[in-house]
């Protein structure tokens, strides 16, 4: 899968306009400069390193976290229509949460987490187009995000603490503390986890239909969605992301795409 240099720009934009739009206070600017110090890693990052779980290409990332952030919203709507009472988080703690639930994938401050694989063996036999930067010490994913948020200055709720560390659901078994719990005073007070948990899923479902439901039809012969089909137009339109990029590395990054 391969996003065009147009899309790519379009999906940071809207990422950047999650943050004006939903996030208030001090942090709002925080959170800003903190995607703006690191925009030329972010906008290209993949959303994993091995094509068979999702979106494991240029700007997947970006991507998944704009759909997430969506769906979220919509699942919200659909836990309040059958009654959940969503009173107890904000909706700024849902698209916080939605946001910077993957960050710990950024790596740390000098590092990217995922790096292109270097076996070609790998890359063919197992589908991994990237691989783990060894140069980083091991961090769980939602650990990780979590400790760049503080060490800028980042502040963040009880509520968004939860929803991050537990966006993976019972598939991280790290999570079962606050998910298995069966005494009720055990058990989230909130169940915006829950839906975090559903619109991440959701979005990482959908991101795997659309890259690969296509390869599997009977001609075998794929047929991407518009919006990640390399038109026609691409030179032109990639000349014009180009040209409205102001940061030097990102402009060369996107260039040799
Ligand atoms: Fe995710």
């Amino acid at each position: 899968m391969k996003l065009t240099a147009e899309k790519l720009q379009a999906n940071w934009v809207e990422f950047n306009t999650n943050i004006e739009t939903h996030i208030t206070g001090d942090r709002k600017q925080k959170l800003l400069d903190f995607y703006k110090k690191f925009e030329d890693r972010i906008i290209l990052m993949p959303a994993s390193h091995k094509k068979e779980y999702h979106s494991a290409f240029p700007g997947g990332y970006v991507d998944h976290v704009n759909r997430v952030v969506k769906a979220a919203l919509s699942m919200s709507a659909v836990w309040e229509g059958f009654g959940c009472d969503i009173t107890t988080f904000t909706q700024e703690e849902l698209v916080f949460s939605a946001i910077n639930h993957d960050l710990g994938k950024m790596g740390d401050e000098e590092h990217e987490s995922y790096i292109p694989q270097t076996d070609q063996w790998r890359r063919d036999k197992l589908g991994e187009e990237y691989m783990h930067n060894k140069k980083i010490a091991f961090a769980a994913v939602p650990d990780r995000g979590l400790f760049l948020l503080q060490s800028h200055g980042i502040q963040y709720t009880f509520n968004e603490m939860l929803a991050i560390q537990t966006h993976d659901g019972l598939y991280d078994s790290a999570n079962e503390k606050y998910l298995k719990a069966f005494m009720p005073e055990q058990k989230p007070r909130t169940s915006l986890p829950f839906i975090l948990h559903q619109a991440d899923m959701m979005a990482a479902r959908i991101e795997f239909e659309i890259e690969w439901l296509p390869k599997f039809s009977k001609n075998s012969v794929a047929t991407p969605k518009k919006n990640y089909t390399l038109n026609s137009n691409i030179k032109s339109s990639k000349a014009k992301a180009l040209n409205s990029m102001s940061s030097p590395g990102l402009k060369n990054m996107l260039d040799s795409l």
